[in-house]
């Protein structure tokens, strides 16, 4: 196959990658990409002839499009992700390793004419703004047009990514084909997709990513969590900084204040809603602006402060319980522009998911093509279906999201969803022990990753799934990170999910988090006070903003931020299970000093430490 490059491709090795990947897969025809509008337009015109998108009623939902993927490929594969380092003892036990070499071998069988009958894209993209120090280059070559519209969005993708990439710059090859060659003649099917073999490969010593068989997601847009997590968490080990799984946001004070604070949650555990969050009734003059929702890249800046960018130029959201009630922000930035993947369609070409509106429209077509109506036993739309829209279309998108020396991060948020045991909001008493307490974070399973839902499993850091090293080497790295900064960003963990006996949630949550926000970001500037708990610092009742929400009592908030010691004895002997089963040999030295702290505080009286007012030191 002789290969026509554009002129602006430069890049030797490059060239001889396309052409390795070109002679292996060999597909009908090779597509550069150049980013532009037209291209954009004309590709989702040829997936709408193709069956895989439906263009929305443009009076609803201008330039948008609706694609139904295959029922067996709607989330991240876990089991199917690989770290293929060169020792076992690298990648660690919370990942799937296979020897790099083994590995090869099968891909090579598997991608052997894997594009027949397809065309190859070449897509050049920038995680990061074009030209910032921060950012990172790489070229993903895939045989789905849904992947190269999605990466328009989700990443700077175009062809004057090749100025930054001059005759020998580095980048990152990500090489993906949803596995389904097609033979002559042989028609399409309008989600193609491999049911037996799905493959989700990194190779972190050449910093390189191969992706078979899935055409959904974080599985699929390679620059999201196999680049940008994956690949940059061993970059940031490298080299001294952190790719971490976070939203990055700011909070604006009646007095003129910004402060930036980055919150790691576990997926589809808030992040989207978080980072969008408008405050409540009695926040006047309270401002929060979004820099990102989903992952933050941070560096130690040469001020002794920490700068994070958000990799990404779009939101790969959650659509179920998006709505104007909980996210308007969110509802405004999918209004155009927008490609909707597993929502439902009304009859009039519009959208919609569970919870979108109070009462669902009586007739949908679900996420399978079905009719439907509100007495389906199913959901119309998948637990998992998603959005993809352009990050500057938000309303309250932060004025520096895309400076290129990123945002001053003064505060870290951990928070998982535990129905139990974990409180609504503290701070830890320093930067080794919030280290600890989010290394040992427990989270309910969701619906993003593919596997059963609602088992509490640990997942430090909501890094678990996109960690490309040893997690006990990453504690490390976190450890070692904190004695570079001269003065460590504040740690606090939040809960936004406790639940009362009956099974309701004890929190009303979304816009209301902001009471917890505003604590936080007056703890970072000295001016809330807080008193000791065994966790670490915690407000009392009166040391929150309760204006506008005067349903919620004191003793609600008691229940809310009550650690039962028995409970808690629990949690640090499960701590066990990651700390004593599988890092035991890694596993930091401080910890185990942490951890008898920890055990040593829950033994304080009272028994119980609730907010009553017996139990405050005066
Ligand atoms: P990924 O994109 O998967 O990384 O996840 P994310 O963390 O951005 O998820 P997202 O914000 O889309 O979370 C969606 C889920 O969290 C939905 O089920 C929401 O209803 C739920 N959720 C978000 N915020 C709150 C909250 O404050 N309280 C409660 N109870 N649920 C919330
Ligand atoms: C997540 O699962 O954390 C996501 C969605 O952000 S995906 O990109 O599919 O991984
Ligand atoms: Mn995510």
């Amino acid at each position: 196959m002789q290969i026509t490059f554009p002129d602006y491709i430069k890049n030797e090795k490059l060239k001889d990658w396309i052409t390795e990947i070109a002679h292996l897969t060999r597909p009908e025809n090779i597509h550069f990409c150049d980013g532009s509008q037209e291209e954009y337009d004309t590709l989702c015109d040829n997936l709408v002839k193709s069956g895989t998108f439906t263009r929305l009623n443009p009076e609803k939902r201008p330039n948008s499009y609706l694609a139904l993927s295959d029922p067996g490929d709607v989330a991240r594969v876990e089991d199917r992700t690989f770290i293929c380092s060169r020792r076992k003892s690298n990648a660690g036990p919370t990942n799937n390793w296979v020897d790099p070499d083994e590995m090869k071998q099968t891909l090579n069988k598997l991608f052997d004419g894997c594009m027949q009958g397809r065309t190859m894209y070449v897509i050049p993209f920038s995680m990061g703004p074009l030209g910032s120090p921060i950012s990172q280059i790489g070229i993903e070559i895939s045989d789905s047009a849904y992947v190269v519209v999605n990466m328009r969005i989700m990443t700077r993708m175009g062809k004057e990514i090749y100025k930054y990439l001059d005759d020998d710059g580095a980048f990152v090859p990500c090489v993906h084909s949803v596995g389904v060659p097609l033979k002559p003649g042989q028609k399409d099917v309008h989600w193609p997709c491999n049911p037996d073999n799905k493959y989700i490969v990194h190779f972190p010593m050449e910093r390189s990513i191969w992706s078979f068989g899935s055409g959904y997601g974080g599985n699929a847009l390679l620059g999201k969590k196999c680049f940008a997590l994956r690949i940059a968490s061993v970059m940031a080990r490298d080299e001294g900084w952190l790719a971490e799984h976070m939203l990055i946001l700011g909070v604006e004070s009646p007095d003129g204040e910004k402060t930036y604070v980055a919150a790691a949650f576990p997926s589809a555990c808030g992040k989207t809603n978080f980072a969008m969050l408008i405050p409540p009734k009695g926040f006047d003059g309270w401002k929060v602006t979004t820099v990102g929702d989903d992952i933050a890249w941070i560096k130690l800046g040469p001020d002794g402060n920490l700068y994070a960018i958000n990799p990404e130029a779009g939101f790969f959201g959650v659509a179920p319980g998006t709505s104007y009630d909980s996210n308007p922000n969110a509802m405004e930035t999918i209004k155009e522009n927008t490609i909707f993947t597993n929502v439902a369609m009304t009859p009039d070409g519009d959208v919609w998911w569970e919870d979108m509106t109070k009462e669902p429209p009586k007739e949908l077509i679900d996420w399978q093509g079905n009719k439907w109506t509100p007495d389906s036993d199913k959901p119309a739309s998948h637990p998992n279906a998603r959005f993809t829209a352009p990050a500057r279309q938000c309303p309250s998108i932060d004025e520096k999201w895309e400076d290129p020396s990123g945002v001053p991060i003064s505060a870290f948020i951990f928070g998982g969803r535990r129905s139990e045991t974990v409180p609504l909001v503290f701070q830890s008493i320093n930067w080794n022990f919030g280290v600890y307490m989010a290394s040992t974070m427990g989270s309910e399973t969701t619906a993003a990753a593919a596997g059963a839902i609602g088992n509490v499993r640990r997942d430090p850091m909501a890094m678990l799934p996109f960690l490309g090293y040893h997690m006990a080497d990453y504690f490390n790295h976190w450890l070692q990170f904190g004695r570079m900064i001269p003065n460590p960003s504040r740690v606090f963990f939040v809960n936004w999910f406790r639940k009362d006996k009956d099974g309701k949630f004890l929190w009303p949550g979304f816009g209301e988090n902001m009471r917890v926000l505003k604590w936080i970001v007056e703890r970072v500037r000295g001016k809330a006070y807080a008193i000791e708990s065994p966790l670490g610092w915690m407000p009392r009742y009166e040391d929150m903003e309760w204006s506008g929400l005067e349903s919620f009592t004191e003793e609600d908030f008691t229940e809310l931020m009550t650690v039962d010691r028995e409970k808690w004895k629990q949690e640090v002997i499960s701590h066990d299970e990651l700390f004593v089963g599988k890092l035991y040999d890694k596993l930091p030295k401080e910890f185990i000093h942490i951890r008898e702290l920890l055990l040593s505080s829950l033994w304080r009286t009272p028994e119980k430490w609730g907010l009553a007012p017996e139990d405050i030191p005066t």
